[in-house]
């Protein structure tokens, strides 16, 4: 174990190091031969740049979808706003790429298939209009979860490496997602949960 851990330290030590070159030179910023092999910050940062740039694009697909099966008009159009977001977060990710002198392309995100399948799980379910709208908020909020936490990463991954740019566009795509996260807590706090919570107004009336 102790072995183990020491080599742990020396490996960590190279990578602290491979990071710090990185942020002087553009042209020593990795040592990646396929992607999968992950040395240094700089390999982490574009490991989850690939990540996120698929859960976006699995997104895309999603979202018209889900704006499709709600009831709520507010909730439609708010899903309707966040899929156009969406396709710039897409747009923003390809800068990012371009900025960091990497091929914009994705690695399949499991995090994200498997929160869409939650989500459309939720939307195959019978029941009270308002009660699934509620569902499919629990679901969509989730995948904002998600993609915060992914976002705060990278942005702060980009910052440690002196990659300025590219944490600007990062935060920018952070900030639509907070705004999204809010605007759904907001929905779900108005009309959606109350509806849900009466159940249509029928158990008051029993
Ligand atoms: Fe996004």
């Amino acid at each position: 174990m102790k072995k183990r851990s020491t080599q742990k330290n020396s490996q960590q030590a190279r990578s602290q190091s491979r990071g710090q070159t990185s942020q002087r030179s553009t042209k020593a910023k990795s040592v990646r031969t396929d992607g999968e092999e992950l040395v240094t910050l700089y390999d982490l940062l574009v490991d989850e740049l690939r990540d996120l740039y698929d859960a976006e694009n699995q997104l895309v697909k999603a979202l018209p979808k889900v704006a499709a099966a709600v009831s709520s008009s507010e909730l439609k159009e708010a899903l309707e706003e966040h899929f156009e977001q969406t396709r710039g977060h897409v747009e923003r990710l390809q800068d990012v790429f371009e900025h960091l002198g990497e091929s914009p392309r994705g690695t399949h995100c499991d995090g994200m298939e498997g929160l869409l399948k939650e989500g459309q799980k939720m939307m195959e379910k019978k029941g009270e209009d308002a009660v699934i709208d509620a569902g499919i908020i629990s679901a969509a909020q989730r995948v904002e979860h998600y993609e915060i936490a992914g976002y705060g990463c990278v942005i702060s991954f980009a910052k440690r490496l002196g990659h300025s740019e590219a944490a600007k566009l990062l935060s920018e795509i952070l900030e639509e997602e907070k705004a999204a996260d809010e605007k759904l807590t907001e929905i779900a706090e108005s009309a959606v949960n109350v509806e849900a919570e009466s159940g249509d107004g029928q158990e008051e009336a029993a």
